[in-house]
């Protein structure tokens, strides 16, 4: 069995470490031998704060140069012993986004081949928040929270001066992924590796630790059969809200996403006031399907004053879109986004959608890969919720009163 080193490669915040994570988790559920080697882990062990300032990042900064390439030399003299003492792979975890630096790679990596996985991601409110992350490492723990953004910004900047994609660069295997988007944009592939149809469907499959999906509560608006809006919850709405913190007590949970509706922040209050350090982002790509003019009317004011909406709508529920508003044809890209950006900048942690009825029932579709013309028809009930985990090894899908 040949041996091989993937090279991660992409600006900071583009989602390396955690490809690189999954990466190895796949191919040890394969019963491969697999270790990662990250630089930044290094340079901040044998360095400490001295590497943080951003000047240590200039290109024309020799001593911060050296000493960066000597950090890398050492992790690839780790990666080499690694593999010629019984690993199979050797992932390096690491920037690497000059052509001068996998110039130097390939040449201290001859002994097998070397598949660069180049990670691209411009959605400027995961950059903006994962900038904010990064700056509340602990690095940046002498820093207010402004400066340790700025400060990051300025070394993104340095790197994006001396970036060349793969592919323009000396490597001969090498793949660029949008990794929000968990797209293959394009190839050299590294055909006599046995271990790279694995690695490929790490990159392409939707992973999904742990994503408990609910339904807001019971609103003033659902008791009136109303639509849309942005009504508050009803008393049985709160209670229900109540419920759901409390079967959800003891498991753990990162990350809390809403829409930006009202109904979705009353039934996520509950759990955010039991969890004080559960992050929370509202979502307009989580906004239930808007009803355009009908916006607030009752299923029965809209047959009885716009009777054609009703007949076409039952006619083609998933590609009638309302005056004015939308269908659940177009409901699926933005809701395909929304869950893109959750699962980027929740990684493998475990997180908390509180969206609506037609919202859940396309998060649903997107997993579980209904029928297009099911999807509106999908059971989304209140007190209910879903649990949904989806990796290459493993599919799990559940339905759990509260
Ligand atoms: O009735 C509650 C609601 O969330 C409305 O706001 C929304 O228009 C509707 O459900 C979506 O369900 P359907 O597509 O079945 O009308």
């Amino acid at each position: 069995m040949r041996k091989l080193y993937v090279i991660m490669v992409g600006l900071p915040a583009r989602g390396k470490s955690t490809l690189a994570q999954r990466i190895r988790e796949a191919l040890e559920a394969d019963g491969r031998q697999v270790a990662i080697f990250n630089n930044g882990d290094l340079r901040r062990r044998l360095l400490g704060s001295m590497s943080t300032r951003p000047e240590f990042y200039r290109p024309d900064n020799a001593e911060g140069r050296a000493m960066r390439e000597d950090l890398c030399r050492r992790n690839l003299e780790q990666a080499r012993q690694w593999l010629a003492q019984g690993g199979d792979v050797a992932i390096l975890d690491a920037t690497n986004v000059s052509a001068q630096r996998r110039a130097l790679i390939l040449e201290e990596l001859q002994d097998h081949p070397a598949l660069f996985i180049e990670c691209v991601n411009e959605d400027p409110l995961l950059l903006d928040l994962s900038i904010r992350a990064k700056a509340r490492l602990p690095e940046y723990a002498s820093y207010s929270e402004e400066e340790a953004v700025a400060n990051f910004r300025e070394r993104l900047g340095y790197y994006e001066a001396m970036y060349t994609p793969v592919g323009d660069g000396p490597e001969h295997f090498w793949i660029r992924v949008d990794s929000m988007a968990n797209r293959i944009l394009q190839e050299q592939p590294c055909e006599t590796s046995p271990m790279y149809p694995a690695i490929r469907e790490v990159l392409v499959c939707p992973w999904v630790r742990s994503l408990y999906l609910v339904r807001h509560g019971q609103t003033e608006f659902n008791l009136a059969g109303r639509i849309g809006g942005d009504p508050p919850l009803t008393a049985k709405g709160r209670e229900q809200a109540q419920r759901l913190a409390r079967h959800l007590r003891g498991e753990r949970l990162d990350w809390l996403f809403t829409s930006t509706r009202r109904r979705s922040h009353e039934t996520a209050a509950p759990l955010l006031a039991e969890r004080p350090d559960l992050r929370c982002l509202a979502l307009k790509e989580f906004d239930e399907i808007f009803a355009g003019d009908c916006e607030g009317m009752s299923y029965d004011d809209i047959r009885a004053t716009m009777p054609q909406v009703t007949m076409q709508r039952n006619a083609d529920k998933y590609g009638y879109a309302y005056p004015h508003g939308e269908s659940y044809a177009m409901l699926q890209d933005r809701v395909r986004r929304g869950v893109m950006r959750v699962l980027f900048l929740a990684k493998d942690s475990p997180i908390i959608i509180v969206g609506h009825q037609a919202i859940n029932r396309v998060v649903l579709a997107l997993f579980l890969k209904h029928r297009k013309e099911d999807i509106p028809y999908l059971n989304v009930p209140q007190d209910k919720l879903y649990h949904l985990s989806v990796t290459p090894q493993r599919k799990v899908f559940e339905r759990i009163s509260y």
